[in-house]
């Protein structure tokens, strides 16, 4: 098993924050962004990485993160040159990660649920994806997932019927598969390659599972309110020594 951590796009919400660095080394209490996806992998006993970012501000993170020794990581670079989406970014791991499973994770998600038996759980499976949920009370805002017990139906993005209130994370993960999917994908509406449509190639075919997350999750990257909803929340879990 493989680590992918997507830390490029635009994060034109977060202006002027982010036009002056990228989103995730923005503070969140005491730590830039980035810590919490990579301390995650660490948690979840994934040791091989490799960082996707832009090319802008890719020497913050070199400096900063260095080899990830310091978390317990081996850490490879990759460059998105242009913010082509979320698929195309995960098909820039495709050199690192050719062969192995693998667990992607945005890097603007914070959350406190221990991964590895899930990942234990994934490596012993043959094939498929896994999607990771959180439960919320207003789906309607997510892409929401339809399951059959833990099989995904479908995926809707932000429906104005949802059918469960179970909201997609950004935490995946993807069998050996997963790069030859990518030649499939065509430019959305907005230009880009979309998870989504990758994600539907494994609800298509029945391997798509659903994993609810227990405890805190939150998405720190889509909003200035939402970023210091996450310093709050941060500060909180670490005084109680959860997070
Ligand atoms: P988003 O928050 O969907 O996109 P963004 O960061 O570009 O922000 P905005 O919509 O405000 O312009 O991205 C989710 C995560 O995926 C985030 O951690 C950045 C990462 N990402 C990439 O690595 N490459 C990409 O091409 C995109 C679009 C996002």
């Amino acid at each position: 098993m493989k680590g992918v951590i997507l830390a490029g796009g635009k994060a034109t919400r977060l202006r002027p924050l982010t036009s002056i660095t990228n989103k995730h080394l923005l503070p969140i209490y005491d730590k830039p962004l980035i810590f919490y996806p990579l301390e995650a992998m660490a948690r979840a006993g994934v040791e091989e990485v490799v960082l996707i970012t832009n090319p802008e501000y890719s020497g913050h993170f070199l400096n900063l993160i260095k080899t990830g020794r310091e978390f317990g990581l081996q850490i490879t670079y990759e460059l998105q040159e242009e913010p082509g989406g979320l698929a195309q970014a995960v098909s820039l791991a495709e050199p690192f990660a050719r062969g192995s499973k693998i667990l992607v994770l945005l890097g603007d998600n914070i959350f406190t649920q221990d991964l590895r038996p899930a990942v234990e759980q994934f490596k012993a499976q043959e094939r498929g994806a896994t999607v990771f949920a959180t439960e919320v009370d207003e789906p309607q805002h997510y892409g929401v997932i339809e399951v059959d017990g833990d099989r995904v139906l479908g995926i809707e993005e932000k429906p104005s019927e949802p059918k469960s209130n179970l909201a997609q994370t950004g935490i995946y993960l993807y069998d050996e598969r997963v790069f030859s999917f990518m030649d499939q994908l065509k430019p959305s509406a907005r230009g880009e390659l979309e998870i989504t449509d990758l994600n539907n190639i494994y609800v298509n075919e029945g391997s798509m599972r659903c994993h609810t997350l227990e405890g805190f999750w939150i998405d720190a990257g889509t909003s200035h309110d939402e970023l210091l909803e996450a310093n709050i929340r941060a500060a909180e879990l670490r005084r109680k020594g959860i997070l």
